[in-house]
């Protein structure tokens, strides 16, 4: 019974035991405790020969796809989890070499989601070295996570198939490729999907950060780090423009505390190993390529449908309002975050002298009622909107959020340019091209 347990209990694990010794402790009394038969012995002794060899074979068998997680309630696609090979690190070599003369290597993790794959574009583009990952959960579309590691493939960026918390990928990784840099994008996003599924916030945005900062403290040299927090942080805040010294002990969403427990954690692993982390709070980021969960993408597939569209309300009807940032704005701020990030000081998992840590807003410093956004979408798309107003449920969504940007402005030259009808008209464009190509369009 026993061996049944142990044998159950690892197919519950995410982390897959790293020496066989447990099996051994398990077995030795059982032997030792019994005075049996010479031919009786020779048969235990093989059945548990077969015994623990199927052991070691479920091992090797489970261990290059540990990334998929139990419990966290997402099936990965048929396709992928797997890695390794020459062909494999010849690939991956290839698409983290630097171009330009004083380039970096970058890994970026969440390089299929929708700030990722801009962001690994763009790095690309300047000539930097840049390695995916990604794994493609079905949190929303796998298809438009597809379609757009077509489009990463077609600018010379190799996109590897797996899970952040799988830290035998990570440490190979890091042994084929001497990272100067790792833009951990890779997140469970969305605030109310944690009523549904709060496994996977503390899966993705806990477990897999410290799996990330793992690896990261363990490389040499140690990358820098540069990694996506988010303007949820500030929750109940109510002082606006919410700016960094504000505070951020008040999460309204699970979603919230998981960035807000990551930027906790991000000041450890400064603080003892020596890495040197960035954390970024985006503020309610849009544009091209954007995810099919927020707002003003589901709004506009609604509109397309004559389908009635569900507007929140503050208290007392008072208008609920975001700070949208253009995609092209948070790029710069990624890649000036990038640039400016200094090395880390640890090197055998020990810090040398203090490292950098820093945290900073990037929004757009201009907050737009979502009865705006929407009177938007309805001149772009010529459709008039059915709207119905609803009393904002008490499920993680904030009123209002406002960045102050100053510190980003200083530190980073971070300053914004697009205002939110010249996004959406980029966003209108790139939707009706995307989803129905057929139809002549372009958003005037
Ligand atoms: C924005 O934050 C800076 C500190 O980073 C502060 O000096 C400034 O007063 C803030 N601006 C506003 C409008 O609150």
């Amino acid at each position: 019974m026993s061996q049944l347990k142990t044998i159950s209990h690892m197919d519950d694990d995410d982390d897959i035991p790293s020496t066989p010794g447990k099996f051994k402790i398990d077995k030795s009394p059982y032997i030792h405790h019994h005075r049996i038969r010479w031919s009786s012995s020779v048969l235990k002794l093989s059945f548990w020969s077969l015994v623990f060899l199927g052991f070691i074979f479920l091992f090797f068998l489970r261990s290059p796809s540990s990334g998929d997680a139990a419990g966290d309630g997402y099936r990965r696609s048929l396709s992928s989890a797997s890695w390794g090979g020459s062909a494999w690190e010849k690939r991956v070599r290839s698409s983290a070499r630097v171009r330009s003369g004083n380039g970096i290597s970058v890994l970026v993790t969440g390089a299929a989601g929708f700030v990722g794959t801009h962001v690994s574009v763009a790095l690309k583009k300047r000539g930097d070295g840049v390695l995916g990952l990604d794994n493609f959960n079905d949190y929303y579309d796998p298809a438009l996570k597809r379609d757009r590691q077509a489009l990463l493939e077609r600018s010379g960026v190799f996109v590897v198939d797996g899970d952040i918390n799988d830290a035998g990928l990570l440490r190979k990784l890091f042994d084929v490729v001497a990272f100067s840099h790792v833009m951990h994008l890779a997140a469970q996003a969305g605030v109310r999907y944690a009523m549904k599924n709060p496994a996977s916030y503390v899966h993705s945005n806990i477990a897999g950060l410290v799996a990330v900062l793992e690896a990261c403290k363990s490389a040499n040299p140690q990358p820098a780090v540069v990694w996506a927090s988010s303007s949820s942080v500030y929750g109940l805040n109510s002082k606006v423009p919410f700016s960094e010294k504000d505070r951020t002990d008040q999460p309204a969403s699970l979603y919230a505390a998981t960035k807000k427990a990551g930027e906790e954690i991000a000041h450890t692993y400064n603080h003892i190993h020596g890495l040197s982390i960035t954390g970024l709070r985006f503020f309610t980021v849009y544009g091209p390529w954007g995810r099919p969960d927020m707002a003003y993408f589901f709004f506009t597939k609604a509109m397309l449908q004559s389908g009635r569209i569900e507007i929140f309300e503050g208290p007392d009807h008072g208008t609920v309002a975001r700070d949208f940032t253009y995609i092209d704005d948070i790029v710069k701020g990624c890649l000036a975050s990038l640039d400016t990030a200094e090395k880390s000081t640890g090197s055998g998992g020990k810090k040398k002298r203090a490292a950098q840590l820093r945290v900073f807003n990037l929004g757009n410093t201009s907050p737009v009622p979502v009865t705006d956004l929407v009177g938007i979408l309805e001149r772009l798309l010529k459709v008039k909107a059915n709207r119905v107003m609803l009393r904002m449920p008490r499920n993680g969504d904030v009123p209002f959020t406002h960045a102050n940007i100053s510190l980003a402005q200083r530190e980073l030259g971070y300053k914004p340019t697009t205002d939110l009808r010249t996004g959406l008209k980029k966003f209108v464009n790139w939707y009706l091209r995307y989803y129905l190509p057929s139809r002549k369009s372009s958003a005037s």
